[in-house]
């Protein structure tokens, strides 16, 4: 199990801030940097002092308050190689299957195109971490701004290679709108049912509905579910490709 500790709150309207702490050595890093104040408040309750921001993508709310803490915490930025110009303070970028380490925690970095162009995420392999921002969401994945569909169905099926009892934090609380969509897609799925359910309840009492884990996007998010015989007779696609039904699956999405 992992020692980092993690402080998960909201910033904006539905973006999550996310700060991992090693007991240790005092690092903090933030994965984004989506709101300064936010963030400033998670530091302050819990005693941490800002190290490190790991970016993840170039979109504003993602990147808004880089520059405010790096003055005032001094912090690296570290950041996706092919987003290089666009996102503010840089200090270290890194692409698809680099590596580095932060305060001693091994960091695998797998480049996610379709969202964004050169959208990466952050796998701490021996922490059973991922930080997938707005590539993979619970119940759900990112629209396709800049990448298409084959893109991004090649970019989750990296992602769904990893370890089932990997604790996924992602991007933004849109769980709520995912569930409802989800059942219409995979209307069969008891697992999915019943998580739709929990995550009606969860959020009528505004809870968080991160993490989740990658084996539970597995068996009831319909974006990693392609290949599902279920979805497939659903949508008529038995003999499509599972790129085709991904695609489908994100355009009866875009339009729910
Ligand atoms: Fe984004």
């Amino acid at each position: 199990m992992t020692n980092l500790e993690i402080e998960l709150f909201s910033c904006r309207t539905d973006n999550f801030g996310v700060l991992i702490h090693d007991p240790e050595s005092g690092a903090t890093a933030s994965i984004d940097a989506p709101e300064e104040q936010p963030i400033l408040d998670a530091l302050k309750r819990r005693g941490w002092t800002l190290t490190h921001i790991l970016t993840t993508h170039h979109h504003q709310d993602h990147v808004e308050a880089n520059l405010a803490l790096k003055a005032r915490f001094e912090a690296t930025i570290i950041g996706p190689e092919n987003e290089a110009a666009k996102i503010p303070g840089l200090d270290m970028t890194i692409g698809d299957g680099g590596d580095f380490e932060f305060a001693g925690h091994k960091v695998h970095v797998y480049e996610t195109p379709g969202h964004t162009a050169g959208h990466i995420c952050f796998h701490f392999p021996d922490d059973k971490l991922l930080f997938s921002a707005d590539t993979l969401f619970a119940l759900g994945c990112g629209r396709l701004f800049e990448g298409t569909p084959a893109q991004m169905w090649t970019s989750l099926t990296k992602l769904m290679a990893l370890p089932d009892d990997t604790t996924v934090y992602f991007g933004h609380e849109y769980t709520l709108s995912n569930a409802r969509f989800a059942v219409t897609v995979d209307p069969d799925n008891a697992a999915l049912k019943s998580r739709a359910a929990e995550i009606e309840a969860l959020r009528a009492q505004d809870g968080f509905t991160a993490p989740t884990t990658l084996g539970l996007e597995k068996r009831t998010n319909p974006f990693l579910r392609a290949q599902d015989a279920g979805i497939r007779a659903h949508l008529g696609m038995e003999s499509a490709t599972d790129a085709e039904v991904f695609a489908e699956i994100r355009k009866r999405k875009d339009n729910f």
